[in-house]
Order: C-alpha cells, then sequence, then structure tokens
C-alpha cells in the first residue's frame, strides 16, 4: 500500500468547559471529502465522538472504490462504472479491484487460469450439503459452507503469510460460484453440476445453475453477458454494511472463509443486499398501477415500517449510477430474451416515475438503487426469488476480499473496537434476591 494520506491543515476545538484547546489534523484524500483525525481527541479533550450508524464516520483509508453520492458516480480504482460494464467483463475487474489495474493480455490469462483450476469443491464439502433441508434458504447455505471452508484448507489460515493470503483469496473468488449454484441445485433436488475448464467466470456459473446430466446446456451469450455486466455492477462499494463487517472481522485475525461467511450474513438483510429479493416480494404486492398510490401513502408514514424496497440509500443523494445501468439493460435483456411487457417492469417504471415526482421522495433525495431493478432482470433470466441476493455475494465476494486484503496490508491497521456513550445504571450495591422485588 502507497504512503498514507498526508495531514494538510488543522481544526481548532476548543471545550468552553474546560477551556481546553486542541488542534486535530485534516487528512485529504486524492476526491471527495476530506477527515478529520481524531485519533488524539480523546488523549487531548477527554471526549469520545458519536456516530450510530457512522454517518459521518471513516473507517479506515482504501484506494478500491469511490463514490461521489450527490453526482452519482462509481469508480473503481479510477474508471467509471459505466465504462467498465460496456468494456469489460468480470475477470478484468476482478483483476482491477484485486490489484489496482486492468489486466494486459498475459496478465489475464494467467489470472483467469488460476481462477479457473480452483473452482472445484472438495468431494467431502458435498456432505455440508445433506446436513441443510431441501427448502434452506440458499443464503444460509452460503454462510455456512463458506465459513466450513476453514475447516479444509488449513494450509493457508496465517493471515499474516502472504502467500496464505494470496492462495485463500484465490480459493474464495474461484469456489464462491460453485457454492452458490450447488445451494440452488440441491433445493431442486437436481445433481451438482461440476465446473468446467473451459467456460469463463460468468457463462460457468451460469452453466452449474441451469444444466442438468440429461441433455447440453446451451449457454446464451445474452445471459453470460447480462450476467457478467451484473456482477461488475454488484462487485465492490466502499464501506458498505457487510464490507464493513468483513473488515472488522477480519481486524481481529479472523481468517479469511470466517470473514466472507460473516460478510454473506451481513449482506442478507432486507436493508442491504436482500433488497432485490425484497423489491420483488413488494412489486408482486403492489400487483397493479393502481395500488401505487396506497404504497407510497405506507412508506411516508412514520408510523409504518413499510419502506419502498430499491429507493433510498446512505450515500446515493442522486440516482445510482448501478440501477441506471441495470434500467437499460432491462429492456436490453427483456428484448433480447424476447420477453414482451413484463408486467414487473411496466409496473416499476411507474412505481418510480411517481415517486420521484413526490415531494417525500423528492425532498429526502430518495432514488431507485442496485437493487430496484436488478431483481426484474433475475427473474427475466429465470433466476428464482431465493438466489437474488445469492447472486449479490457472488459478486461482492471479489470486493470483499480486495478490501480484506487492503487491510490486511495496511500498516495503521489496528482491531476494530469502537466505544460508546453509557446511559445505563451509575455503580450501584448488590441485592440479595431475598431483598428484591
Ligand atoms: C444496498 O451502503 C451501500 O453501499 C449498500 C449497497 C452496496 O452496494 O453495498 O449500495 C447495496 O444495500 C442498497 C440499499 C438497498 N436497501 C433498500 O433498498 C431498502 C430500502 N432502503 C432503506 O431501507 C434506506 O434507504 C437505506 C437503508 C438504504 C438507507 O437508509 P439510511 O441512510 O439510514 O437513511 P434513513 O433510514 O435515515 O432515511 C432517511 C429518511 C427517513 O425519513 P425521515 O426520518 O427523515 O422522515 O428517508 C426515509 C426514512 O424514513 N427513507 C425511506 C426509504 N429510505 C429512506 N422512506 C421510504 N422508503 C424508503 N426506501
Amino acid at each position: 500500500m502507497a504512503q498514507a494520506a498526508k495531514p494538510s491543515k488543522t481544526v481548532t476545538l476548543s471545550d468552553a468547559g474546560s477551556g481546553k484547546k486542541m488542534d486535530l489534523p485534516i487528512i485529504d484524500g486524492t476526491v471527495g471529502p476530506s477527515v478529520i483525525d481524531i485519533r488524539k481527541l480523546y488523549a487531548g479533550l477527554g471526549y469520545f465522538t458519536y456516530d450510530p450508524g457512522y454517518m459521518a464516520t471513516g473507517s479506515c483509508e482504501s484506494k478500491i472504490t469511490y463514490i461521489d453520492g450527490d453526482k452519482g458516480v462509481l469508480l473503481y480504482r479510477g474508471y467509471r462504472i459505466e465504462d467498465l460494464t460496456e468494456k469489460s467483463d468480470f475477470t478484468d475487474v476482478q483483476y482491477l479491484l484485486l490489484y489496482g489495474e486492468l489486466p494486459d493480455k498475459k496478465q489475464k490469462e494467467v489470472y483467469r487460469a488460476l481462477i479457473t483450476n480452483h473452482t472445484m469443491l472438495h468431494e467431502q464439502v458435498r456432505r455440508f450439503y445433506d446436513g441443510f433441508r431441501r427448502d434452506s434458504h440458499p443464503m444460509a447455505i452460503l454462510c455456512g459452507v463458506v465459513g466450513a471452508m476453514s475447516a479444509f484448507y488449513h494450509d493457508s489460515l496465517d493471515v499474516n503469510d502472504k502467500e496464505h493470503r494470496r492462495i485463500s483469496s484465490i480459493r474464495l473468488i474461484a469456489k464462491i460460484p460453485t457454492i452458490a449454484a450447488w445451494a440452488y441445485k440441491y433445493s431442486l433436488g437436481q445433481p451438482f453440476i461440476y465446473p468446467r475448464n473451459d467456460l469463463r467466470y460468468s457463462e460457468n456459473f451460469l452453466h452449474m445453475l441451469f444444466a442438468v446430466p440429461c441433455e447440453e446446456y446451451k449457454i446464451s451469450p445474452i445471459l453470460s453477458r447480462a450476467m457478467s455486466k451484473i456482477m461488475i455492477l454488484h462487485a465492490d462499494h466502499e464501506q458498505n454494511a457487510s464490507t464493513s463487517t468483513v473488515r472488522l472481522a477480519g481486524s481481529s485475525g479472523a481468517n479469511p472463509y470466517a470473514c466472507i461467511a460473516a460478510g454473506i450474513a451481513s449482506l442478507w438483510g432486507p436493508a442491504h443486499g436482500g433488497a432485490n429479493e425484497a423489491v420483488l416480494n413488494m412489486l408482486n404486492e403492489i400487483g397493479s398501477k393502481k395500488n401505487i398510490p396506497e404504497f407510497l401513502k405506507r412508506a411516508k408514514d412514520p408510523n409504518d415500517n413499510f419502506r419502498l424496497m430499491g429507493f433510498g440509500h446512505r450515500v446515493y443523494k442522486n440516482y445510482d449510477p448501478r440501477a441506471a445501468v441495470l434500467r437499460s439493460s432491462c429492456h436490453e435483456v427483456l428484448d433480447e430474451l424476447g420477453v414482451k411487457n413484463e408486467p414487473l417492469l411496466e409496473l416499476a417504471m411507474e412505481l418510480e416515475k411517481i415517486a420521484l415526482e413526490d415531494d417525500y421522495f423528492v425532498k429526502r433525495k430518495l432514488f431507485p438503487n442496485v437493487d430496484f431493478y436488478s431483481g426484474i432482470i433475475f427473474k427475466a433470466m429465470n433466476i428464482p426469488m431465493s438466489m437474488f441476493t445469492v447472486l449479490f455475494a457472488v459478486a461482492r465476494t471479489t470486493g470483499w476480499i480486495a478490501q480484506w486484503n487492503e487491510m490486511m496490508d495496511d500498516p495503521q491497521q489496528k482491531i476494530g473496537r469502537p466505544r460508546q456513550i453509557y446511559t445505563g445504571y451509575p455503580e450501584r450495591p448488590y441485592v440479595a434476591i431475598e431483598k428484591r422485588g
């Protein structure tokens, strides 16, 4: 990791109560907001900071992804997401996120061969699946099997060994599509389909999801291109909840399989990666355009915890650029698949139109996010709803691994241990049970 960002100026804090003053360094990034370095605040003025949900708190320095929420810009290592989805495939983007540069032809060939040769799972891993109910949610299976991988790879669990980190990173990125596809096959009661070394990452994933031993599965170039684009869009996103979970787990020195399993668990929440499945459930519940006003009323009612799934974002206060790419891809994929007038897409576009004209959403800068349209494309690709968040996890594994490695290489890295403001009882005398109540 290159030199950490350097302080450029200071901000002076003065505490009226004690009369103490303190200069705190301000650190500038390449682009985006500068930060106030508060590491010496407690020693200097005796205060912690307080920021539930980390609305305005930077947890780390990173060179991987940058979001300008006001402008709706997303950059992976400086490249615009629109350029990457149009001109790169997911293997390009994996290499870019992991190593910082787009690969040249030779680098891409070597990397692709490395990933391809780690896509198979140990035959014992198949037995983990038998312990699950057939109707288990595939995210539960993904979380369980990824965590259990640390029971297999004892040869690469020393997180302080760069070579162990390298091989674990490759294993996780290579195997996550196989684990995910087998979770789907298990739910169908169909035989597991093994990865093939003649197929590319997205093609292999589609093949393992949809092929059956009884006949040849023809891989649609449209679907594999759409899958590659969807993976690129979902690959990384700064310090979102699941990435922060991976970093926090990794900061204690936990092994990468356990850290990625923790990230999968966090992504599952409907406020995060689980929103794509929740959007489809919501659209099915709305049913028709005439019901939209009733649901918008509920979304605006502070006493109703219903929210418009696929809308709003902690960082984007403009249209999520990934939603814009997916919105246009929706039409492209549906047309190419010959899916005429998909009612859910029409309903989603009408819902978006009405919401974006509604003062409640405009005032709060609530725009469609990445999850609003992804589910409609997944449905058109015959991906079952229970697998929507799994696809998100397959793609985000690359981002989680890139962020985990960046953290492990960061000389400033320490175990993450937030403080708190305590509002419970002050010390009090013990009460024997006879004297209670
Ligand atoms: C992802 O962080 C990332 O980068 C995540 C992600 C990634 O790639 O990793 O981008 C992926 O998780 C996208 C988000 C998917 N989640 C959803 O679509 C679920 C619906 N969205 C909301 O739950 C919400 O918008 C969040 C969780 C996404 C963001 O919540 P915040 O930043 O904590 O915002 P907030 O809850 O403080 O909301 C601010 C106001 C509130 O109203 P007031 O209290 O000011 O009156 O906006 C309202 C909220 O009630 N609001 C919504 C709303 N989202 C926010 N009202 C109705 N519907 C919504 N969707």
